[in-house]
């Protein structure tokens, strides 16, 4: 779509606030500019292009994520009224996915999913972690190149999501693959009717994965899939389908997001090098360099609401079931909350941002996700005693809610060969199974 830009008068049009924007390859290369301008410009934003209300303060937000309905996936009338009953396999999906769910309906299905996600699960996961990164970049040339999206960020999560799914680990190709295809309809704005045959396919092929998967014995038994199928909270239980719509969103949501936080932390890093070296002379700053690095580039950039009943947001009147766009990305930085936000400080204290979320739907992956980007980055620093950004043009996905890079090479050079040899976990067991290209 074509986005008309600022008058000949210089009047601000509704085009110069629109998220719309983001399709501009300038906009999407640097959002935060259009972010800023939207808080102080109009906070509660009517985007006229994508009917919906745009909100960008951090106050705002955190209502928005604690008050709004999530249940906002369309029912099968109104997508006949619509002319898209094609998608109505894809929404019978979404309707029992815990993301599109309000109390009790999301407590249900959160609390069982929570019984089968123990920390102690997370826990197990972590030594693998570090396996399957000290496995992967083992793959790497010494003082060479490497694209960081394709040769760690992109696998890792896959393997990883395999893994806790407990789905064979040889499938983290497949699982990928499906979960950038459903990340493509989720994070675009429009319906692309194009992209329609291949979103139902896909849909298709997931859901008869993992009713598969569920009767095979190779399903491994303290994975997700198996745990999703036995939890039971006081003799409530998952049924098949709910059992399959929150294994695809648990697959979905463990991925992408996860190789954003990776690719676009380490570009971070490399643009801010006084960060990088104060991270390199200090690990113990890894976990709080985590949390600046999902601040400053935020992997799920905005996430929508519906309006419960009519109500009043910002000096704004809203009216019930009207679209709420909350862009957590601006919120995160909101000078009201982060002192000199445009600077990335990994030393920054008081760090509540909000890029898992906030309240019910706060992210059900979030300690996964910090332990798989903290052990990716110390592996990177500790492993490479210098990196550098290749020459050339940085390509940002066209995924508008998914803020990441299409690639990232780096040049790099090893650290001293005490470091090498070191590719077996801390239980001691060599995991090369994984990664195997
Ligand atoms: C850096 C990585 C990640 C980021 C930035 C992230 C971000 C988020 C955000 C913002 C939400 C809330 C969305 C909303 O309120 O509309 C969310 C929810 C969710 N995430 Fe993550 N996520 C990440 C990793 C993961 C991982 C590794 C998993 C799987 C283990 C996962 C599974 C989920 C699920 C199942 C939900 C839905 C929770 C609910 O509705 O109660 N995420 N995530």
């Amino acid at each position: 779509m074509s986005v008309s830009h600022a008058t000949t008068s210089g009047k601000v049009t509704d085009s110069d606030l629109s998220l719309f924007r983001l399709l501009d390859p300038d906009v999407l290369a640097d959002p935060y500019p259009l972010y800023h301008r939207l808080r102080c410009e109009d906070p509660v934003h009517w985007d006229s292009f994508l009917h919906s209300w745009v909100v960008t303060r951090y106050d705002d937000i955190v209502r928005v994520l604690r008050d709004f309905s999530a249940q906002r996936t369309p029912t099968s009338e109104r997508l006949t009224t619509m002319g898209l009953s094609a998608l109505n396999p894809i929404a019978n999906v979404m309707v029992k996915q815990m993301l599109f769910l309000d109390p009790p309906a999301h407590t249900r299905i959160r609390s069982l999913a929570s019984a089968a996600f123990t920390p102690q699960r997370v826990e197990a996961l972590r030594s693998h972690i570090r396996d399957i990164v000290r496995n992967l970049l083992s793959k790497l040339k010494p003082n060479g190149r490497m694209d960081v999206i394709a040769d760690l960020a992109e696998p890792l999560p896959g393997i990883v999501t395999a893994e806790m799914l407990g789905v064979p680990v040889d499938d983290h190709r497949q699982l990928k693959l499906w979960s950038q295809d459903f990340a493509e309809m989720l994070g675009n704005f429009q319906h692309n009717p194009d992209h329609m045959p291949q979103i139902l396919k896909t849909t298709e092929e997931m859901t008869a994965y993992f009713r598969s998967a569920m009767r095979k014995e190779n399903l491994r038994p303290d994975g997700l899939v198996s745990s999703l199928m036995n939890a039971d909270v006081n003799g409530d239980r998952l049924t098949e389908e709910e059992v399959i719509a929150n294994s695809i969103m648990t697959m979905i949501g463990g991925q992408e997001t996860t190789t954003n936080l990776i690719g676009s932390g380490t570009l971070s890093l490399l643009r801010n090098p006084d960060q990088l070296e104060k991270l390199r002379a200090n690990l113990s700053l890894i976990p709080s360099a985590v949390e600046e690095l999902l601040r400053y580039e935020s992997p799920i950039q905005h996430t929508a609401r519906l309006t419960p009943e009519d109500t009043e947001l910002g000096g704004k009147q809203i009216r019930k079931r009207q679209a709420v766009i909350a862009v957590m990305a601006a919120a995160n930085r909101d000078p009201e909350h982060f002192p000199d936000p445009d600077r990335l400080d990994i030393t920054r204290e008081d760090n509540r941002h909000v890029a898992f979320g906030y309240g019910s739907h706060f992210c059900f992956g979030a300690p996964l996700a910090r332990i798989e980007g903290q052990i990716a980055l110390e592996e990177m620093v500790c492993q490479f005693s210098s990196c550098s950004l290749e020459p050339g043009r940085l390509v940002w996905r066209t995924n508008l809610s998914l803020r990441g890079l299409t690639s990232l090479r780096i040049n790099f050079t090893s650290a001293a060969a005490g470091n090498e040899g070191q590719n077996h976990s801390e239980e001691g067991v060599t995991l090369h199974e994984y990664a195997q290209d």
